[in-house]
């Protein structure tokens, strides 16, 4: 796949509203497509409303990776981690978003809105997008996620 034309999807509330903008600027700079499922301006708003719909889009394979925001990253996390093929990871350093994709696979990096800058922001967009998984150990780690005990 040419990683460049990939359609990336993009959510978040009003406290990951600006940084969305900022990182949509980004990724249609550095060539990518971006579906952007919203809020669509700084107004208080429920992040479940704009997660959801992303994550049930990536749970269902019509996106292969999303980017996603609210406050603090936690709940936007929350809310996408509910749908079984998605592997949503909450990041605050470059680190994170490494080992997100190199150990756990992620299809969803979620960001902190109010607690990093943009350019940290940004840093670790390019790092989980330009990071393969490395397999091995982790893929049957992994595996073992959605297994939940019954
Ligand atoms: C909204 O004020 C805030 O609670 C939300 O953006 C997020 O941090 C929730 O986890």
């Amino acid at each position: 796949m040419d990683e460049k034309r990939e359609t990336l999807a993009l959510a978040s509330d009003h406290g990951g509203y600006w940084m969305k903008d900022f990182v949509a600027f980004k990724l249609r700079e550095a060539g990518y497509e971006v579906k952007d499922f919203g809020t669509y301006s700084g107004e208080s708003v429920d992040y479940p409303d704009f997660i959801h719909p992303l994550a049930h889009a990536v749970n269902e394979g019509e996106y292969h990776r999303g980017i996603i925001m609210c406050g603090s990253g936690n709940g936007a996390q929350m809310t996408a981690n509910k749908y079984p093929h998605v592997r949503a990871g909450l990041c605050w350093n470059v680190e994170q978003a490494l080992l997100i994709r190199k150990h756990n696979n992620a299809n969803i990096l979620s960001l902190p809105g109010r607690y990093v800058t943009f350019d940290e922001a940004w840093q670790m967009v390019e790092v989980f997008l330009n990071t393969e998984f490395e397999g091995g150990r982790h893929t049957r780690r992994v595996e073992k996620i959605e297994k939940i005990i019954k």
